[in-house]
């Protein structure tokens, strides 16, 4: 949410005379490396640029492979092949979503290079286990954080944990905080991130603020390598800044929201709510609930939207898409999950009543929906038919069951 406050920091940083990187994004990335915990960070335009970037630093040869999970955003298996990597999709835990450190196993080769989870919706992947696997197997890791800012894996800062090489953080217009569009890759290798910050402003030695000392510019610099245009702006910088202010805020405020969903929904036995894994404090960027199997889905968004609800899917499995197919594989848990969830509404400004609308919403549709399934098993008084009626019913309840213990 964007209040007075990130205004005012934008409109002084407008008024400053430096809008290009500057002093604004050098003074987020000390304040978002104090927040994290990391030795270091580096402010980027987009979380797609810092995996890009993040990925380029590591320098792995062309066709390694990169074991990641199927649901999620398609930055991160697009910068894989835009490295020349090649994306293997593991599958998800059933419970949060997150990558499936059993899966990586299954998927291990000899040319698996690097892990690269996921922290979906702010739910956080299971990091003890992929930080073993990775180092039984010789393997980096990078963490998607884009969800996660704020989060927490035992007591740990998500963006210091020991074991990751480095993670990325996405501060797009929807995310737990914003600056318009932006990134930031934490790390604490001195190495690497030197490399981020020539990575990021197309391999030049030293960007132009740092070339300012006292009034004076110096106008000399080498290109050491190909980089990218990946920097932040000290306009987004200003807004990052103010929005790092009021974190403690706007994650209470999601947490908030986040429960009095929980509360409501809970006791709906079609709908199972997002739970909170012990040791880990999430962040709730997103509330995704999985509509129990043979619900219709599609139908409930769309009756929600009628109602003026906007709901979502994030995200179908990232092989679906065109442009992956060819990387497709037999993910079982994917294919059975996807189809049941759906995003709910979960944003700063929303009170809890909005929750309580939304919820009333919810409940109607399956009363609705009850009821035409009442009407259609009715009794039928022919006694040849009845007994197909109560076989067929019979089933259904079984595949219910079976499909609910998933
Ligand atoms: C999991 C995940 N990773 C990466 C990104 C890319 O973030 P950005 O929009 O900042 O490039 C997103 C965007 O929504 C995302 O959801």
């Amino acid at each position: 949410m964007i209040t007075s406050k990130e205004t005012q920091a934008a409109a002084e940083a407008l008024k400053s005379g430096w809008l290009g990187l500057g002093p604004r994004v050098r003074e987020f990335e000390t304040r978002f490396a104090a927040f994290v915990g990391s030795a270091y960070s580096v402010a980027t335009s987009s979380c797609t640029s810092a995996l890009d970037i993040s990925l380029r630093a590591l320098d792995l040869p062309d066709g390694a492979e990169v074991l990641l999970p199927s649901i999620t955003f398609i930055s991160c298996a697009d910068r894989l092949l835009k490295n020349r990597l090649v994306p293997v999709f593991c599958d998800i835990d059933p419970v949060s979503l997150c990558i499936d450190p059993q899966s990586i196993e299954q998927h291990l080769t000899e040319k698996s290079k690097l892990i690269l989870p996921v922290h979906l919706y702010g739910g956080l992947a299971k990091m003890r286990d992929i930080h073993e696997i990775a180092e039984r197997h010789d393997l980096m890791v990078i963490e998607d954080a884009a969800h996660a800012t704020g989060a927490k894996y035992h007591g740990r800062p998500v963006g210091s944990l020991a074991g990751t090489a480095m993670t990325c953080f996405s501060f797009e217009a929807k995310k737990i905080i914003t600056c318009g569009d932006g990134g930031m890759v934490t790390l604490n290798d001195e190495e690497l991130f030197n490399k981020l910050r020539r990575l990021r402003n197309q391999g030049i030695s030293a960007d132009t603020f740092a070339r300012v000392k006292r009034r004076t510019y110096n106008w000399d610099y080498d290109v050491v390598g190909l980089g990218e245009r990946a920097y932040m702006n000290d306009v987004a910088g200003a807004i990052g800044l103010a929005q790092l202010d009021r974190v403690p805020h706007i994650i209470r405020k999601r947490r908030q929201l986040a429960e009095c969903y929980t509360r409501h929904l809970q006791a709906i036995d079609e709908i199972e709510v997002p739970i909170e894994v012990s040791d880990t404090d999430r962040a709730w960027w997103a509330y995704v609930v999985k509509v129990r199997p043979r619900l219709d889905r599609d139908a409930l968004s769309r009756y929600l939207a009628r109602k003026g609800i906007a709901t979502s899917v994030h995200y179908k499995p990232l092989y679906h898409h065109p442009l992956l197919r060819e990387y497709r594989r037999d993910l079982p848990v994917t294919e059975r999950v996807w189809l049941r969830i759906l995003t709910l509404p979960l944003f700063c400004a929303m009170t809890e009543r909005d929750v309580l609308t939304i919820v009333k919403s919810i409940k109607k549709w399956l009363a609705q929906r009850h009821r035409r399934h009442a009407s259609r098993s009715a009794p039928i008084q022919n006694p040849h038919q009845a007994g197909s009626v109560s076989s067929a019913s019979r089933g259904m309840a079984c595949g219910y069951a079976h499909a609910r213990s998933l």
